[in-house]
C-alpha cells in the first residue's frame, strides 16, 4: 500500500480507501451477508487500506463497527456522514447531532476521524454552513469527531458549486468529490482550490456503475453519439474504451478507471466499493499501478473533457436496494 497525507488534517491515509456505500454496500446490496461484508473490511485492512468511508444512510456503520471491534483504534481512519437535507426536508441541528451520536454508537468508537455532511446541494449550502455547522463545532470541541467534511451531490451539481464555496469558507478540512474518465471538470474546477487551501480529498465515482461493465459504456456512447456529443465511431464499437487496454496500458476497463483518477494532482484517497474479494484485490492493484500512458490520457481529454453529467447516476438495474449511495 502507499500512503499520503489527507490535506491539512495531517492524517496518514492509504491512497485506496474502502467505500461502504455505492451500489454494492460491501456486497450487502448484491446478496452478501454481514459475515461476507466483515470479511471484505478485514481483507482491505490486511492489504494496507486504513481509510474506511461509511455513512448513516448506507446502513453499514454497524458492520464496520463489528469488523473494527478488535482493530486498534489508531490503525484505522474512520469517515462517516450524516444526511442534512433529504427529499426537500432540512434536518435540524439537533437531528444531525443525534445522527453523529448514533454513528459513534454504531461504529463503537469514542471519536470519528472525519465527520461529513452528506450530498449537500448548492441550494442547501447556506443552511448547512450557517445552521448545522455551528452546532457541530460544539460537538467537535467535546471530542466526538476530529475533522469536518462535506460531500457533493454530483448529478445535481455538475459545476461543483458546493465544494467551491466550501473550500474557500475554511471550516471544512475534507471534501468528497466526483471525478472520472467522462467527468473531468473536477481537474480545473476543484483540485486547484483544494490544493491551495490544503483541503483533503476523498474521491468518489472513479468507477461508479458505468466503468464496471463495458456494455454500459457502449450504451452511453450510443446515446451521446445520437446527440452529437461524441464521434460516431464510439457508438459503432462494442468496446468504446478498448483503446485503453493494450500492453503498456490498462489491463481492463476498471483498471483504466482507477489509474485515471489516482495520479491526478489533488487526489488524496481513491474510494472503491465492492462486495467481491477478487474485485477488492484487483482494485487495490490498479490504484497502486503507474498512471495511464500520456497518449491515452490525451485521447480521453480530446474525446470526453467537454462532457457533463455522464456516468453519475445508476442505470435502473444497478440502483441501490434501499440505502442511499
Ligand atoms: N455523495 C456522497 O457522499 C457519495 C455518493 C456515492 C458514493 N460515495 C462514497 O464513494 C464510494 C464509492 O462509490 P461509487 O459510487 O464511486 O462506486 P463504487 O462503490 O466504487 O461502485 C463500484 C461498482 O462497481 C463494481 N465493481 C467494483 N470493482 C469492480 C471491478 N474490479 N470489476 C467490476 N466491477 C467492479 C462494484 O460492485 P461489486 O460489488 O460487484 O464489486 C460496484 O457496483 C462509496 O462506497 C461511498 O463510500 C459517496
Amino acid at each position: 500500500m502507499q500512503y499520503t497525507t489527507l490535506g491539512r488534517t495531517e492524517l496518514r491515509v492509504s491512497v485506496a480507501g474502502l467505500g461502504c456505500g455505492g451500489f454494492s454496500r460491501l456486497g450487502l446490496n448484491t446478496g452478501g451477508t454481514e459475515a461476507s461484508a466483515i470479511a471484505i473490511i478485514h481483507a482491505a485492512l490486511d492489504l494496507g487500506v486504513n481509510l474506511i468511508d461509511t455513512a448513516a444512510p448506507y446502513a453499514t456503520e454497524g458492520v464496520v463497527g463489528k469488523a473494527l471491534k478488535h482493530v486498534p483504534r489508531d490503525k484505522v481512519v474512520i469517515a462517516t456522514k450524516s444526511s442534512v437535507i433529504r427529499g426537500g426536508e432540512r434536518y435540524s441541528p439537533e437531528r444531525v447531532v443525534a445522527s453523529l451520536d448514533n454513528s459513534l454508537r454504531e461504529l463503537g468508537v469514542d471519536c470519528i476521524d472525519v465527520f461529513q455532511l452528506h450530498a449537500v446541494a448548492p441550494s442547501g449550502y447556506d443552511y448547512v454552513r450557517d445552521t448545522i455547522v455551528p452546532a457541530l463545532l460544539k460537538e467537535q470541541a467535546r471530542g466526538k469527531f476530529r475533522f469536518l467534511g462535506i460531500t457533493e451531490t454530483s448529478p445535481n451539481d455538475l459545476e461543483h458549486q458546493t465544494l467551491l464555496r466550501a473550500v474557500s469558507d475554511g471550516m471544512w478540512d475534507v471534501v468528497m468529490v466526483a471525478f472520472h474518465m467522462m467527468s473531468q471538470n473536477t481537474r480545473e474546477k476543484v483540485f486547484p482550490a483544494t490544493l491551495q487551501h490544503r483541503v483533503g480529498t476523498l474521491l468518489m465515482f472513479a468507477v461508479r456503475s458505468i466503468f464496471a461493465r463495458s456494455d454500459r459504456v457502449a450504451e452511453t456512447m450510443k446515446q451521446l453519439a445520437a446527440s452529437g456529443q461524441v464521434p460516431q465511431w464510439l457508438a459503432d464499437t462494442p468496446e468504446p474504451l478498448g483503446f485503453l487496454v493494450h500492453p503498456g496500458g490498462a489491463s481492463s476497463l476498471t483498471d483504466a478507471a482507477y489509474r485515471y483518477v489516482r495520479h491526478e494532482p489533488g487526489v488524496d484517497v481513491v474510494l472503491f466499493g465492492t462486495g467481491d474479494q477478487a474485485h477488492l484485490r484487483s482494485n487495490i492493484e490498479s490504484i497502486l499501478k503507474p498512471p495511464l500512458p500520456d497518449a491515452d490520457r490525451a485521447k480521453l481529454a480530446e474525446l470526453f473533457s467537454h462532457l457533463r453529467g455522464v456516468g453519475l447516476v445508476a442505470p435502473p438495474r444497478a440502483a441501490s436496494k434501499g440505502a442511499k449511495s
